[in-house]
């Protein structure tokens, strides 16, 4: 794929860090640069809507405010307490984190992308997460949300047959960290692709990336006639 202009992402990111002052959501894991509590609230939000995880998220950490209370507990007692996100192997993986965070890094979640990949289930999203979000780093994080948003604004509707594999998105969303903003663009980016330039019914008509998206005007007609999103 080619490259996005340095121009084109400036513009980006000054255009997507003022949509997030006007229309970023207050939500809890935002109010805190804990990297134990940033984990927690990105494991939930990997398979379950903000909605949905926001009491859950405030019930877990009174259970387990740390990630010491959190490796003591009993494991049947921390995934009856996840249950209702669904059974799933989310809260073992949680807790065998915080047994080897406890074990291996005295309770402190490690700030170097190996050793966090190295913890069980974490991948680059978490550790993309947890690097921008505690720790300040200029790290990218892509998910469907930030793939979407990103192959609608830099590639248009043909994106998925130009773009082979996951090292080109993410050296894509890694070019368009600003560096020293990682933590505003990237929160910015997901509640964008969240509310915003949502899957089916994107609002286009009032999006400040209309002059630079090369999805707009959107949706396309499709070739049979229905509407569909690019
Ligand atoms: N989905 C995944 N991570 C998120 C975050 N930090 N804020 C909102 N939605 C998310």
């Amino acid at each position: 794929m080619r490259w996005p202009a340095a121009r084109a992402v400036r513009r980006f990111q000054q255009r997507l860090l003022a949509w997030y002052r006007r229309h970023g959501r207050d939500l809890p894991w935002r109010r805190t640069r804990d990297a134990y509590r940033i984990l927690v609230s990105e494991v939930m939000l990997q398979q379950t809507q903000v909605d949905r995880v926001v009491p859950k998220y405030r019930e877990f950490l009174r259970r387990y405010p740390t990630v010491r209370r959190l490796a003591a507990a009993d494991v049947g007692e921390v995934r009856r307490l996840w249950y209702p996100l669904g059974y799933n192997v989310r809260p073992l993986r949680l807790h065998a984190i915080a047994r080897e965070t406890l074990a291996r890094y005295r309770g402190r979640l490690p700030e170097d992308e190996r050793a966090l990949r190295r913890l069980p289930g974490v991948g680059r999203y978490t550790a993309g997460a947890i690097r921008a979000f505690a720790y300040g780093h200029d790290a990218a994080v892509l998910d469907t949300n930030v793939r979407r948003v990103l192959g609608r604004v830099f590639l248009g509707p043909r994106r998925l047959a130009r773009v082979r594999g996951e090292k080109a998105w993410w050296d894509l969303a890694g070019a368009l960290v600003p560096r020293g903003r990682a933590y505003d663009f990237n929160q910015a980016l997901m509640d964008f692709g969240a509310t915003w330039c949502t899957p089916r019914r994107p609002r286009c008509g009032d999006c400040v990336m209309k002059p630079d998206c090369r999805s707009y005007p959107f949706p396309a007609p499709a070739a049979n006639g229905a509407r569909r999103a690019p």
